[in-house]
């Protein structure tokens, strides 16, 4: 009788086991999927924005973000992203993606009104198409 008991214990700890197992799986591939745009704002666009330091648009401003809103996620995205005065490209983070930065983007805009969502896959390639416009342009000067 009592051996009958713990190898029915054993069993249910084992699958217990495994479901820890598949759950901590679970929870490591959604830990490499890029941060949120909230995360990366904090991470990466705080130290700046927050305060406006620099004319950095800030975060809330309805007045700042309204002209940039008006002026669309595709083009202030990509500008964003390259770089425009004393805005460095990536935010100064060299690792972040289009899509993560994008996604910061995101986040600043809905904070002052937008009701911008991630870029799909279409938006995402005119980003990308207006960046390499820039990066060829910005060649050209140079030679
Ligand atoms: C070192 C300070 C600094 C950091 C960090 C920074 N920004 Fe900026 N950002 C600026 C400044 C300054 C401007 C205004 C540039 C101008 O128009 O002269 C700006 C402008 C922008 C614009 C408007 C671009 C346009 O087309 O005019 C976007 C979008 C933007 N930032 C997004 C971000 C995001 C997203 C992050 C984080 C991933 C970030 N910034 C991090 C300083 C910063």
């Amino acid at each position: 009788m009592k051996h009958t008991n713990s190898n029915y214990t054993l069993s249910y700890y084992s699958q217990l086991f495994s479901l820890v197992i598949t759950l901590v799986i679970l929870s490591l591939g959604s830990n490499a999927y890029a941060a949120t745009g909230a995360e990366t704002y904090q991470q990466v666009c705080a130290a700046c924005h927050t305060t406006g330091i620099n004319n950095s648009p800030k975060l809330g401003d309805k007045t700042q973000w309204g002209k940039l809103i008006k002026e669309g996620q595709v083009p202030i995205t990509a500008d964003g992203y390259y770089g425009v005065r004393a805005m460095p490209a990536r935010g100064g983070n060299p690792n972040l993606t289009v899509a993560e930065f994008a996604a910061a983007v995101v986040f600043l805009a809905n904070q002052a009104g937008a009701k911008w969502q991630d870029p799909d896959q279409a938006m995402l390639k005119a980003i990308n198409d207006r960046l390499a416009k820039k990066q060829a342009q910005a060649a050209n000067k140079k030679s």
